[in-house]
Formats: structure tokens, C-alpha cells, sequence
């Protein structure tokens, strides 16, 4: 009889639990509860709630801009093996931010004086990628999600949010994170630029991407996800 070879999931979170607590209302708000994701290498999974249901949160525990109260999270590294994020110190955190892990939000955190090519040439070399080929990289990038040339040298605080939010998947993707996270990344995008980010998501798969991802849109994510955790049934729903 063959047996079946266990491969550990690169991403499993345990009953992830986050109250916030509000001092100026000595209130505590329950942000997210017993949520249990476990994903395997190359899967693409989509998380589907109510606004304010916690879909954010979850992924802010994972990414660590949240402190983590309950559960864990336990991330098979490349680096460093399996270890549980919502603990690993912040030095970990760092080379896994850079090297493995990527998130896109609807926001662009932008660096001052940084043009929108630079953001994405930085980004290319944070990963390793060598300084001659970086810059061709960060242009394919920018050219794919057809950002206009003539921007390329400007500083992106001036532009659009529809380029602002182009200009932030590229420079999450030139990298091809291990784990990808992305916290409704298309939401105010036309549906010609939604098209180009779906492009590189299935091209990201293909190439072994793991990706957790919320989406405004329900169709756009129906064409892409392998699994859907429904946060308020607390299970995969599809
Ligand atoms: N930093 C924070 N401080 C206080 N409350 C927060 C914070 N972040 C999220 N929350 C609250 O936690 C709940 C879940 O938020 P969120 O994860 O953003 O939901 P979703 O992404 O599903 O819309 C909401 O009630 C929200 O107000
Ligand atoms: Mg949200």
C-alpha cells in the first residue's frame, strides 16, 4: 500500500482569538474569534465575513501589525522552520517580511522622495534579486499593471488612488512572497486593472505562491480561490 506523504501546511492558525480594548469607552470590542485557517503550500485561500467581522484583523495577527492575544499561527519558514508568528521576535519578523511574507492593503505606506520606480526596484533588490536585474524587473511590473511611464520617475504621493493602489501590488508581487496577504487589494480598482491583478495572482500560484487573501469582490475571488473560510461560520465553506 502507498502511504501518503504528510507535507506540514505553511500556514496553520489556530483558534486565533483579538479583543480590542477601547480605554476611552472602557469598552472591549471582540475583533475575531476561533478562527482556525490552515493552508498548504500553494494554496490559495479567500476569506469571506460581514464588514466588521474581522477579515483584517486576521490577517494584521498573521502579519504582526497587530499583537496577538490568543491562538497561533505557525508559519513553515523557508529561514528559520516552522515557527509560530505570533510570537517570533521582531527580528524574525523582519526577515520574513522582507525575504517570505508580502501583504497588500488597500493603502500605500509611501517613503518620501521615492519614485514609484524606485519603490518597486527597492522592493525587487530586499529580495535578493540582483542589482542588474532589478530595474528590469521593477519596469515589467510597472508596465504589466500599466502604470503610465511618464509617472514612473514622480513621486507617487500626488498620484491617483487607483495608481497609488497599482503601484502597491507591484511592488508587493515583484517580490513573489512565499505567503502572500491581501486585504482587498482590488477594492477600488476598475475592472481592467482587477483583470491585470488576477494575472499575476495566477501567475504568482503557478510559480508556488501560498496566498490568504479578502476580496470586495465575490466573482473576482470565485475565479481564483481554491477554498473559502467564511469567518462568521467559522469554517471552509466551499
Ligand atoms: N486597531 C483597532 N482598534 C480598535 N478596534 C479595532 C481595531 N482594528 C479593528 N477593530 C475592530 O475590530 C472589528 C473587526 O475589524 P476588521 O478586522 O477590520 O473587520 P473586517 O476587515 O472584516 O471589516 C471591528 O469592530 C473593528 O472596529
Ligand atoms: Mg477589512
Amino acid at each position: 500500500m502507498k502511504k501518503a506523504r504528510y507535507m506540514a501546511p505553511i500556514l496553520d492558525i489556530k483558534e486565533l482569538s483579538k479583543t480590542f480594548r477601547i480605554h476611552r469607552l472602557e469598552r472591549n470590542i471582540p475583533a475575531c474569534k476561533d478562527v482556525s485557517i490552515r493552508l498548504d503550500h500553494g494554496q490559495f485561500v479567500g476569506i469571506t465575513g460581514k464588514s466588521g467581522s474581522g477579515k483584517s484583523t486576521i490577517l494584521k495577527l498573521v502579519y504582526r501589525t497587530y499583537h496577538p492575544q490568543t491562538g497561533s499561527a505557525v508559519y513553515d519558514s523557508k529561514a528559520f522552520g516552522p515557527l509560530n508568528l505570533l510570537q517570533a521576535d521582531e527580528r524574525r519578523m523582519i526577515h520574513l517580511r522582507r525575504y517570505e511574507i508580502g501583504y497588500v492593503s488597500q493603502f500605500l505606506n509611501v517613503v518620501p522622495r521615492t519614485s514609484a520606480l524606485q519603490i518597486v526596484e527597492t522592493s525587487a533588490l530586499e529580495t535578493g534579486t540582483a542589482p542588474e536585474d532589478a530595474r528590469e524587473k521593477a519596469e515589467d511590473m510597472l508596465r504589466h499593471f500599466e502604470l503610465d511611464p511618464e509617472l514612473w520617475d514622480n513621486y507617487p504621493q500626488t498620484f491617483s488612488g487607483g495608481e497609488k493602489l497599482r503601484l502597491n501590488i507591484a511592488k508587493a508581487m515583484v517580490k513573489a512572497p512565499r505567503l502572500l496577504l491581501l486585504d482587498e487589494p482590488t477594492a477600488s480598482l476598475d475592472n481592467h486593472s482587477k483583470k491585470k491583478v488576477a494575472e499575476v495572482l495566477m501567475r504568482l500560484k503557478e510559480a508556488g505562491t501560498t496566498i490568504l487573501g479578502i476580496f470586495h469582490d465575490l466573482d473576482f475571488m470565485e475565479g481564483l480561490c481554491d477554498l473559502e473560510y467564511n469567518i462568521e461560520a467559522g469554517k471552509f465553506t466551499a
